[in-house]
């Protein structure tokens, strides 16, 4: 295809990644944000999210002169063919997404696009809000165009540039066509579909894994009270190619900026329809029970009383690679841990600066410094690698529970501690053979 004038409206770490790599795909983009300091870092090359590959791509499309970057988005649609809304669309009140951001912008931009610009819906947004833009604009000559993006934080532009599928729904005949083509060079299979098909792919897809993980989660605490280990539990399974390999490992419960809003979104949606969507609910339910069930476990290692113990945490962030606090499962449990009495220390390698509550710190084994129990929460692979004996010399206690199954035991338990992960037993690995 061509090259297309596009516009990206919001610079969040979706609206960047998605500007930045359409520009090396040659398309000339401009991104628009409505934070005057954020847009002049970036036209300066500074990129703050903490996203591999962003900053090298922000540089190129900077010196190819195929990305820039202006404040709002009314003068940079003028000429557009396409515009990207990927502002945020948080949780509003009662759990729905609140879509004030996207109404925002288009009621902004409206009245100046050029007849037959695609609006383009990035951000997710509920089933219906395609038809809804439409209305708002008051121009049929406008196609609305859904394209979720299915980025991961941590890894988001080799999401954005080695797609499992590219999907774009639309109720003009072409337009979604036209957006798939945007895409051509990456080689993916394109679900090209109607507006709300590919509105519900987003959400149907992220409660799909959030539901996955829950399960998983509920198969180790099944795990623990039967004696089996879920280590070969889930290779088991996840040889099987319907059920696959990924997003199989237990863990504190599941967290982030997307699946939490997203499964909240989804039953606010179903009940919207008058759907009991049980499933879904119970996953939700059983996330909760999963953080509550780590507590208990922390709260055992310290002989039953969080009042006064030392805990020392390994990881904040929701996930290793990102230093995004966003719905952390680390964070949730280590506010409650504080609330009991607990006296909480913190370190986390992508994550500086003061929490309430605990004192956060910046290695590894001031952590361990006192500290009754260690717990892995979030899972960097740096903590494989710290020195197991020193923390033990450091530690006033010798527990160590790891929420994320990321440590070997036999290192804990070879430097004098105890370790205890999620649906394992607590001497560690079963022998497990794969032949
Ligand atoms: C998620 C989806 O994976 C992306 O496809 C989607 O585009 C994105 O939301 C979004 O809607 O924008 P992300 O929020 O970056 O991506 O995080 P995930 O990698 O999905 O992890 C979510 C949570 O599940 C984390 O708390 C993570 O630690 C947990 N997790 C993941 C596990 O506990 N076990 C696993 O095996 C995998």
């Amino acid at each position: 295809m061509s090259a297309a004038r596009i516009v990206v409206v919001g610079t969040g770490y979706v609206g960047l990644t998605t500007g930045a790599c359409l520009a090396s795909l040659g398309h000339r983009v401009t991104c628009a944000d409505v934070d005057e300091s954020k847009v002049a870092r970036l036209a300066a090359g500074r990129v703050d999210i903490m996203e591999p590959g962003l900053a090298e791509l922000v540089a190129r499309g900077l010196t190819s002169g195929n990305l820039s970057f202006v404040v709002g988005a009314r003068e940079a649609v003028r000429d557009a063919d396409g515009v990207f809304l990927c502002v945020p669309t948080p949780m509003g009140a009662g759990g729905a997404a609140d879509l004030r951001a996207v109404e925002q912008v288009v009621a902004e931009i409206a009245d100046v696009l050029p007849s037959g610009c695609a609006l383009i819906t990035k951000s997710t947004v509920p089933v219906g809000t395609a038809r809804r833009i439409q209305e708002l604009t008051g121009r049929p000559d406008l196609p609305v165009v859904s394209n979720p993006e299915f980025l991961r934080e941590g890894t988001a532009v080799s999401d954005f540039l080695g797609p499992d599928r590219i999907v774009v729904g639309s109720d003009t005949p072409g337009a979604a066509d036209w957006v798939a083509n945007l895409y051509a060079d990456l080689g993916a299979p394109a679900v090209v579909t109607d507006a709300a098909s590919a509105e519900l792919v987003k959400y149907a897809a992220n409660c799909f894994l959030a539901m996955k993980l829950s399960y998983v989660n509920a198969i180790a605490e099944l795990c623990e009270r039967l004696g089996a280990d879920i280590e070969p539990v889930t290779l088991g399974m996840g040889y099987d190619r319907r059920i696959g390999r990924s997003f199989l490992r237990p863990g504190p419960g599941w967290g982030g900026s997307c699946l939490p809003k997203d499964t909240s979104a989804l039953l606010r949606i179903a009940e919207s329809v008058r759907f009991d969507f049980e499933l879904l609910d119970a996953a939700v339910e059983e996330n909760i029970a999963q953080r509550d069930r780590v507590i208990a476990k922390i709260a055992g290692a310290v002989g039953g009383r969080l009042a006064g113990a030392r805990i020392g945490l390994l990881g904040l962030a929701f996930k290793a690679g990102t230093n995004d606090l966003r719905d952390s499962p680390a964070l949730s449990i280590a506010s409650v841990l504080c609330a009991h009495g607990a006296e909480v220390t913190a370190y986390d390698p992508a994550v500086q600066g003061e929490l309430p509550g605990m004192l956060v710190v910046d290695n590894a084994y001031q952590v361990a410094k006192g500290a009754d129990v260690v717990v892995v929460l979030t899972e960097w692979s740096d903590f494989t690698r710290l020195d197991w004996a020193y923390m033990a010399e450091l530690m006033h206690g010798d527990a160590v529970v790891d929420t994320r199954n990321l440590l070997e035991p036999r290192v804990v338990l070879d430097a004098g501690l105890s370790w205890q992960g999620i649906g394992r037993p607590r001497a560690g690995a079963r022998v497990t053979s794969v032949s």
